[in-house]
């Protein structure tokens, strides 16, 4: 056998948002790897478009809408124990302050924060999570690097992290770890309402030049599961081509 301290072979792992973007590249990235993956979304068609391009025998697909109770319950009963989970699901909803309302601030906050923290929540309390387990939630650099119209997102990222820290604390001492990835832009579903010329504007912001792939967040949810960063919990790891440097 090849010597790999990223290996995931003989781990299950969850990925959530596994329809599109980032948490396919993340599902497929994984398989690769050798991990065992349960992908989950809400669109039937566009998870099989993942799963055809996954490596390795015996994954499965739970459709699940995890923005409401009874597709949390759904997903959670239908689950295998887990040796890592990626919370991958999320809205992109950018408003400035006069039109955020309670509507608007709840249907964005209950996928990006609520599922994933009550999702946690259930896998813990059914006792899904094996010993050294791993989760990781994909964040955003957007967590605490302002930029306008973007309120609403900011915060459920923050709440995210914040989260993310005191599970960390929390449960540690039972051997399960949860750390976060801060990505920048990455040019997926998400981002199909920002125009060329805005993106060519925009990626001037980026020391490296370009906007990130969904691989190159795909690498760092790898080395967050593997067995290599048994020692790592409660960090956030930037990946964003140098955005935030200044
Ligand atoms: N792209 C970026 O630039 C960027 C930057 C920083 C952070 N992020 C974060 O990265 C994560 C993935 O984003 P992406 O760019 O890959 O977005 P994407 O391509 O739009 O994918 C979003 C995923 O979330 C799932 N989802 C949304 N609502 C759901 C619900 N109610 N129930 C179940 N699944 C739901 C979608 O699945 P279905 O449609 O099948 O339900 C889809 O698989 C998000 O958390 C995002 O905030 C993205």
């Amino acid at each position: 056998m090849t010597y790999n301290p990223f290996s995931l072979t003989g781990k299950t792992i969850l990925v959530t948002g596994a329809s599109s973007g980032i948490g396919r590249a993340i599902a497929i990235e994984c398989s690769r790897l050798g991990a065992n993956l349960v992908i989950t979304g809400r669109n039937r068609e566009r998870l099989e478009l993942t799963l055809s391009a996954m490596e390795g025998k015996g994954h499965s697909i739970v459709l699940a809408d995890i923005a409401n109770s009874e597709g949390l319950e759904l997903l959670v009963a239908a689950l295998p124990p887990l040796d890592g989970v990626v919370h991958s699901a999320g809205v992109l909803k950018r408003l400035p302050l006069k039109f955020v309302n309670e509507a608007n601030l709840a249907e964005l906050m209950q996928i990006n924060f609520m599922a994933p923290a009550l999702l946690t929540r259930y896998l813990y309390k059914k006792q899904l999570l094996t010993n050294e387990a791993s989760i990781v939630f994909i964040s955003s650099v957007a967590s605490s690097y302002a930029s306008l119209g973007n309120i609403m997102y900011m915060a459920s990222k923050g709440a995210l992290n914040s989260f993310m820290k005191g599970i960390a604390l929390e449960l540690g001492p039972s051997g399960i770890r949860a750390n976060a990835i801060q990505p920048g832009m990455v040019k997926t579903q998400l981002t199909v309402l920002i125009s060329d010329s805005e993106i060519e504007k925009d990626v001037n912001r980026y020391p490296l030049g370009r906007y990130g792939t969904p691989e190159e967040i795909a690498y760092a949810a790898i080395y967050l599961l593997s067995d290599a960063t048994k020692w790592v919990t409660g960090t956030l790891l930037t990946i964003d081509g140098g955005l935030t440097l200044r």
